[in-house]
C-alpha cells in the first residue's frame, strides 16, 4: 500500500513547494510567484501520511486542446516510490478525459527515460522542432521544467 496520498488543487503552503523546489535543484523557484503558479496550473500534489509534501506536478492548458506539464517533482528521499508514477498516471487520465489531444514537457536529459515510461517522445518524431525564447530569469537558473 502506497504511504502517501495524491490529491489535485488541494491547499498547500508557499513555503512547502520552495522546500520541494529547492531539495530537487530548482533554487529559482522563488516564494513570491508561486502563489501564481498556484493560482494558474492544476497542481498534483503528494504527501505522505505525516503531511510532508513530497511531489508535485503542475499542468497547464489552453482548456480545449493542448496541455503541458510544467513541473515534475520528488523529494529525493522518496524517489522510487512510484509517486513520480502516480503524478504522471492521474494527469495523463485527466487530459485523456478533458479530450486533449496531447500533453507536452520540456524533460531533464536524466528524466527522458522516466517520460519514456508513459509513453512521451521527442516531438522530433512528430515533425515539430521545440522551441524556447528565454527571457529575463531575475533569479538566475537554467531548468525550464
Ligand atoms: C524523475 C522523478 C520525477 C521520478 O520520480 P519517482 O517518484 O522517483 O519515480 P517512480 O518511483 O514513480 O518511478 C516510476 C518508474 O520510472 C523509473 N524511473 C524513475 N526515475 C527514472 C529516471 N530518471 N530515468 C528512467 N526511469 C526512471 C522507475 O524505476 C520506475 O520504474 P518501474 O515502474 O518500472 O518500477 C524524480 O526522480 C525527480 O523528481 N527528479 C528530480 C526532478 C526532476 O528531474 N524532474 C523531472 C524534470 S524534467
Amino acid at each position: 500500500m502506497p504511504d502517501y496520498a495524491l490529491t489535485v488543487n488541494e491547499p498547500v503552503e508557499v513555503e512547502e513547494i520552495v522546500r520541494l523546489a529547492r531539495s530537487v535543484g530548482r533554487p529559482w523557484v522563488d516564494p513570491e510567484r508561486v502563489p501564481r503558479m498556484l493560482a494558474s496550473a492544476d497542481c498534483y500534489l503528494a504527501r505522505r501520511d505525516d503531511g510532508r509534501l513530497v511531489g508535485l506536478a503542475t499542468l497547464v492548458s489552453d482548456g480545449a486542446f493542448m496541455a503541458y506539464a510544467q513541473h515534475v517533482w520528488v523529494s529525493p528521499d522518496c524517489h522510487g516510490l512510484g509517486i513520480g508514477r502516480a503524478m504522471m498516471e492521474r494527469m495523463i487520465r485527466d487530459c485523456e478525459n478533458k479530450g486533449y489531444l496531447g500533453l507536452g514537457l520540456f524533460a531533464d536529459p536524466e528524466a527522458v527515460d522516466f517520460y519514456g515510461r508513459f509513453g512521451f517522445e521527442p516531438v522530433k518524431n512528430k515533425g515539430y522542432q521545440a522551441l524556447i525564447r528565454d527571457l529575463a530569469r531575475p533569479t538566475g537558473g537554467q531548468d525550464h521544467e
